[in-house]
């Protein structure tokens, strides 16, 4: 992460929305991550990102393999994928250091194979560390927003099933009709070499987000397709980074309908109150390329930011609960959910806590 002067971010796309806003009971219906997830010790989802994980090191793979792990085992509609690539960087002394960004997607069953007509939702993180100081953990950056990645995941995973499966009933799938706006798919793209190894500049940094946004723009699908490429795909890049400290700048309630869309002008107007700077971060290359950015990061970045002291002892859990169920919020209304949530989920109805079991402030 850098700060850096030099342009603003673009005019988001809030008219191009058209989406049933989610009701009370469904955002009540949205799981909130327990303990048993989040433990920093224990937490299924959090606790094994805790460790160093700069690129090509065996903290590295271990937490790639607890994503693949975690997509298996619970989640097993999810398409996986990998992205590698090579770079030299300024520490190898000339050896090609691999990178592999981790791309979980679920797309409309009916779409099986022409991936060029999907819109995407794509949620994005990175899952590198930075390599000094030595042991660096990144709580904040990014452990904890991959951690509300995979959250998400789950949090939707049964409600898309269920609304593909009506839609399919009602034959709405291929070759029932064309609505492009009904070809919706998720995508969680957990990144790799984020971080600068030494100082941070336009080639020491985003390995990982470079190559994939290259890669993608470079990957043009069959003709007639309405996408051209993967990249053309993702309809909107949202972005989690630096998340996890206590008090982060953004509003406490979303009551209203378009809350997600408050907490994103208050984002932007903040980015621009940055002497009209913006935040160099993954989504450089794929903004580069026109890919629209949401970027849920808070101003100012949390205290602990690129010290040892972001590690799992100062996330202030709640704070990284509550981000992971307004990211499933905003994802759910995203893809359209209302009325399929909160049934049949796995757990149980009625067990578990909810979003608004309890209010706490972010
Ligand atoms: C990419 O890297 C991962 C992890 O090392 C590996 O499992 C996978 O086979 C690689 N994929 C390709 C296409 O090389």
């Amino acid at each position: 992460m850098k700060l850096t002067t030099l342009l603003l971010l673009p005019p988001l796309l809030r008219e191009a929305i058209a989406y049933t806003t989610l009701s009370a009971t469904s955002l009540h219906a949205l799981p909130l991550a327990t303990d048993d997830e989040f433990n920093i010790h224990t937490g299924t989802l959090l606790a094994p990102i805790l460790q160093p994980r700069v690129p090509d090191t065996p903290g590295s793979a271990a937490v790639l393999a607890h994503f693949v792990n975690f997509f298996t085992t619970h989640l097993p509609d999810w398409h996986l994928s990998f992205q590698n690539s090579t770079s030299t960087t300024p520490t190898s002394h000339g050896k090609e250091v691999p990178f592999v960004n981790l791309i979980a997607t679920r797309d409309p069953p009916w779409l099986d194979g022409q991936g060029g007509e999907v819109a995407r939702l794509a949620l994005v993180a990175h899952y590198d560390s930075k390599l000094t100081p030595t042991g660096f953990i990144g709580a904040t950056d990014s452990a904890a927003p991959c951690a509300m990645l995979l959250h998400v995941a789950q949090s939707l995973d049964s409600a898309l099933t269920r609304k593909w499966a009506a839609m399919s009933a009602e034959d709405v799938g291929a070759g029932g009709y064309g609505g492009v706006e009904d070809h919706k798919g998720l995508q969680i793209i957990l990144l790799d070499g984020e971080e600068a190894f030494q100082t941070w500049t336009h080639t020491d940094s985003l390995y990982g987000a470079r190559a994939l946004a290259e890669e993608w723009e470079g990957a043009v699908n069959p003709a007639m397709s309405t996408f051209r490429s993967p990249l053309d795909s993702i309809e909107l890049f949202v972005l989690l980074d630096l998340l996890g400290s206590a008090n982060p700048v953004v509003p406490s309630y979303f009551k209203t309908t378009h809350w997600a869309y408050q907490l994103l002008a208050d984002v932007e107007q903040r980015l621009r109150a940055l002497n009209g700077g913006y935040i160099e971060d993954d989504h450089i290359p794929f903004m580069a390329r026109g890919v629209e950015i949401l970027h849920f990061i808070p101003s100012p970045f949390p205290h602990v930011w690129h010290t040892m002291e972001d590690d799992g002892e100062h996330l202030d859990i709640a704070t990284v609960r509550d981000w992971a169920v307004i990211t499933a919020g905003f994802a759910a209304e995203w893809m359209d959910l209302e009325g399929f949530l909160g049934e049949g989920k796995a757990g149980g109805e009625g067990k578990g806590r909810r979003w608004g079991d309890e209010k706490t402030e972010l």
